[in-house]
């Protein structure tokens, strides 16, 4: 453009230039008023010289300014113009690389929090959507990626991805009618139950978070379970006194064989209520988180001569045989009171339920890192889709016989808290008509870590 303008104005100066000549030529011009036009024609040349030359410099200014905010509308934010001089242009092109600096500023502060709320939403347990208003998802967290799998993705519709129908009519209801929605998963990944909520964002769309509820319910489940087991285990006993203590009071002239009998039925039924209220604690002891365990270097000889000791007592000359093998002398971590618990549970049942075996076997040995305790007995032995399920609060293989002989269906539940909190296995083997072995196993003093004597600063001597 600055080359046309320069064009134009040197064709002027020649037509000028021309018109000069031809006026001297045709008017015979005198020297003086020849001269004066000369140095008119000078002034002129000279001015449309130095026009042309400041046009160029500022097109040329002008042109850097307009490569500059081309950089910036790129995002080239590190972009800036090199100042030189004082004049106008000068000012813009300072207040110009002002407004880039400031802008490099706030994006980069815009992206640390963007990082941050990235690492923080990554870092919740919850899983997090959002989702836009159309109804694709905008944004996930880790947790959800996890959950939905690898077909939850920025752009795509949710409904797409996630086909859990609770899940999608929560959003729906954000979106439609731009409210907290609050529902339940269950079928967004398996085994597992969300609490949802969803809620519509100001901008257009939604947030949806989703809270684990899983181990929650499960909780809630097994607390409602276990209310209603003990107040059935409560009422049976319960009701049989009352029933007994009702025909007492309202027949005074019950004879007194049928009174001692009653008598006799009330106090076992006593008895029972008084195992199962005594058992509710043992377990309610061991299943206390702050449950503590007075653990010493035992021998697991001594544990099982202990164990023998005691089962000799209770055996008595029933013909029942006991049966010990040799147990390693090594050292193991037990708290000899609970240990106490576990040997009379698993003795007290191998005596129960296997009367028939008529021998029980005890013994040790020694592994890797542990020492295997087992109790055997050779009675009915129990069927193998009840083996996990025994040590589970009141699960009985056969109700009636348990109660009959006095069990509570606590006592293997007891004995797994036991043998876990000591930090050791516990399981049992066994198959129909062939008896059933108890192991647990209990961790070697050895393989403990040594808890580190506390470094006591003495004060340095003056
Ligand atoms: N040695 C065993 N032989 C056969 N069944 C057993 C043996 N020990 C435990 N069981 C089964 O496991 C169940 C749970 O045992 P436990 O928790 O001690 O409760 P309880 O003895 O009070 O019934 C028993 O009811 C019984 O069905
Ligand atoms: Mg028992």
């Amino acid at each position: 453009m600055t080359r046309n303008l320069f064009v134009k104005l040197f064709g002027l100066f020649f037509i000028l230039l021309a018109i000069y000549a031809l006026a001297a030529g045709l008017l015979a011009l005198s020297n003086a008023t020849h001269a004066a036009l000369w140095a008119g024609l000078i002034v002129l040349a000279a001015a449309v010289l130095l026009a042309f030359i400041v046009a160029h410099r500022t097109a040329a200014r002008l042109k850097r300014v307009a490569a500059f905010a081309h950089r910036i509308a790129e995002g080239d934010l590190a972009a800036r113009l090199d100042v030189s001089g004082t004049d106008v242009l000068t000012a813009v092109e300072i207040a110009l690389n002002r407004t880039a600096e400031r802008l490099g500023q706030d994006f980069d502060e815009i992206e640390s929090s963007r990082h941050d709320l990235a690492v923080m939403l990554d870092s919740m347990q919850e899983a997090v959507v959002a989702i836009t208003a159309e109804g694709q998802v905008r944004w996930s967290n880790a947790v959800m990626q996890h959950v939905a799998g690898p077909q939850l993705a920025p752009g795509k519709p949710l409904v797409h991805s996630v086909r859990d129908p609770e899940l999608l009519a929560s959003v729906r209801g954000a979106l439609e009618r731009r409210e907290l929605c609050v529902g339940r998963a269950s079928i967004l990944s398996p085994g597992r139950v969300f609490e949802v909520n969803a809620a519509p964002l100001p901008t257009g769309g939604a947030l949806v978070v989703l809270h684990d509820v899983t181990s929650i319910e499960a909780a809630q489940k097994s607390r409602r379970e276990f209310v209603a087991n003990v107040s059935h285990e409560l009422r049976t006993p319960l009701t049989s006194i009352q029933g007994y203590v009702e025909t007492l009071i309202e027949d005074p002239e019950t004879n007194p064989e049928t009174t001692a009998e009653f008598l006799g039925i009330i106090l076992k039924n006593a008895s029972r209520m008084n195992r199962l209220t005594e058992d509710l604690l043992a377990l309610a002891g061991v299943e206390n988180p702050d449950y503590k365990l007075a653990l010493h270097p035992v021998r697991a000889s001594g544990l099982l001569c202990d164990a023998i000791d005691s089962l000799t007592g209770i055996v008595g000359d029933s013909g029942v045989e006991l049966q010990s093998a040799t147990a390693p002398d090594a050292l193991v971590m037990a708290d000899s009171y609970a240990m106490h618990q576990v040997f009379g549970n698993l003795t007290e049942n191998a005596l129960k339920y296997a009367k028939s075996g008529k021998r029980i076997r005890m013994g040790a040995r020694l592994l890797a890192s542990e020492v295997e305790f087992t109790i055997q007995d050779f009675g009915p032995g129990i069927a193998s889709e009840h083996l996990e399920r025994i040590f589970e609060r009141f699960y009985r293989v056969d109700k009636a016989r348990s109660r009959e002989s006095g069990g509570t269906g606590l006592g293997l539940a007891i004995v797994k808290h036991i043998v876990q909190a000591h930090g050791g296995r516990i399981w049992c083997e066994s198959e129909l008509g062939q008896g059933a072995s108890f192991h647990f196993t209990l961790p070697l003093a050895s393989a403990q870590q040594p808890v580190p004597e506390p470094q006591i600063q003495t004060p340095a001597k003056e």
